[in-house]
């Protein structure tokens, strides 16, 4: 796949203000992949239904063409997804994840010149979050208070197992949360492996294993061992630890200085609300970051709004085993702004820069990237950041326009 010089790509426009910005990322990335290569290359763009759009069309809000096609052609870029109201879905999104098992939802986080941020430097934020996608409370293992489901899972946790910590057992919903040793061995091979290959120098395991010792602490401790058998490359802070429960303090400081001076990246592990603190104040110690999926889920937010990226920042989710991978908008279908030409749409134009690398197609990536921050820094950008900017917003179309100009000016 990654060779081929005229993949065909299956799009989902998406639902709201998805047709506003897959329109405009379209001819964007056509635009950059002609001005890097001319006729050389080119994508070949499938449609495929997904969303309110299919269930028009089909009665289905995820017709079985659409998974197939993207099982056939691997890669794929999507728009965001009205959630089906009671309709046997949790959210589709949820479901193309596990469907392709899709583990690894990977979140670059940094800052763009003249974006609107709520930090003195915003600059300092620059980090790539790898969150696990197919475990943890999304597995959807979940009973209503006071359902049958709830009646007899609370008896065997009573009777079979002698949990007495229930406060309210006759009105408590349970939830179940599966973290394997599998599940988070690949996400973590994931987040070391993007940090070994972008030359990056420090990967955080986030984690609440404090509070929940076999399932967040399991992750970390997996993460780990799993350094341990295959990453000699690695010095992990664990490691430190013991050196210095051991041999004392400053052997292992000794230790830390050596693995750094031989260029080691450095694994550490830090719990989920004291990274939260962490990222406002020194978020310049943090470049990979691997966590579970709810962690994951908060972190990706906070993190996009402290550089004031809500909005623009992007996402994929990738199967590294099997190839397969969505590339898509981070935020939703926008309803309240839908068809005004309003919407911003550089999340799925950066999500689309993410997936002409994983193409190794990096000059056209490039090309979008710069396009971008030349728009951000001249204070050409939509509705959203116009006012904050004080100025005069262009629409979607106007704003791909001046993007397409800029990246066939920066020839
Ligand atoms: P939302 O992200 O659609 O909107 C939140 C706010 O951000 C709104 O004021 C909206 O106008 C603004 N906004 C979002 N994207 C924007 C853009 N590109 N440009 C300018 N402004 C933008 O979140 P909300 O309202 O909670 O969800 C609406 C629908 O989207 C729901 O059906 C939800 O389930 C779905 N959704 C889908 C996602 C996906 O497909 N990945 C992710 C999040 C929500």
């Amino acid at each position: 796949m990654t060779k081929q010089l005229h993949p065909v790509i299956p799009y989902i426009e998406g639902d709201g203000i998805g047709t506003e910005i897959w329109r405009a990322t379209q001819k964007v990335i056509d635009a950059a992949v002609y001005s890097a290569y001319q006729t050389e290359r080119k994508i070949t763009w499938l449609e495929v239904l997904a969303g309110q759009k299919a269930f028009d069309q089909t009665g289905s809000w995820l017709p079985k063409e659409t998974l197939a096609a993207l099982k056939k052609y691997k890669l794929a870029i999507k728009g965001p997804l009205t959630t089906p109201i009671g309709e046997g879905f949790r959210s589709l999104n949820v479901t193309l994840r596990q469907e392709l098992d899709l583990y690894a939802c990977v979140r670059p986080i940094r800052y763009f010149k003249g974006v609107p941020s709520p930090l003195k430097a915003p600059g300092k934020t620059d980090m790539t979050i790898f969150r696990e996608n197919t475990e943890d409370v999304y597995a959807g293992i979940e009973f209503a208070s006071e359902s049958a489901e709830a009646k007899q899972l609370l008896d065997f946790l009573t009777k079979k197992l002698a949990v007495t910590t229930i406060r309210f057992p006759a009105t408590s919903a349970l939830g179940i949360k599966p973290i394997s040793q599998e599940g988070s061995q690949r996400l973590i091979t994931a987040a070391l492996d993007y940090a070994l290959e972008h030359e990056k120098k420090r990967v955080t395991f986030v984690h609440k294993g404090n509070i929940m010792k076999f399932t967040e602490g399991g992750f970390k401790n997996w993460g780990y061992e799993l350094i341990k058998e295959n990453y000699p490359q690695v010095f992990t802070m664990d490691r430190y630890k013991k050196i210095a429960a051991e041999t004392g303090i400053e052997k292992a400081d000794v230790a830390l200085k050596e693995a750094k001076n031989l260029g080691k990246i450095i694994v550490d592990d830090v719990i989920a609300d004291n990274f939260l603190q962490q990222i406002l104040l020194y978020p310049e110690n943090y470049q990979v970051v691997a966590t579970t999926n709810l962690n994951g889920d908060y972190i990706s937010d906070a993190l996009a709004a402290q550089v004031g990226g809500i909005g623009i920042s992007p996402g994929a989710n990738i199967n590294y085993q099997t190839g397969h991978a969505i590339f898509e908008a981070t935020h939703g279908t926008a309803p309240d702004i839908a068809g005004k030409g309003w919407a911003n749409p550089c999340s799925l134009l950066l999500s689309a820069g993410m997936m002409l690398d994983h193409l190794g197609w990096f000059e056209a990536s490039e090309k979008i990237t710069a396009a971008i921050e030349k728009a951000l820094q001249s204070k050409h950008v939509t509705h959203d950041f116009a006012q904050a900017l004080d100025t005069n917003a262009l629409s979607t179309a106007e704003f791909s326009d001046y993007l397409i100009n800029a990246l066939q000016k920066a020839h």
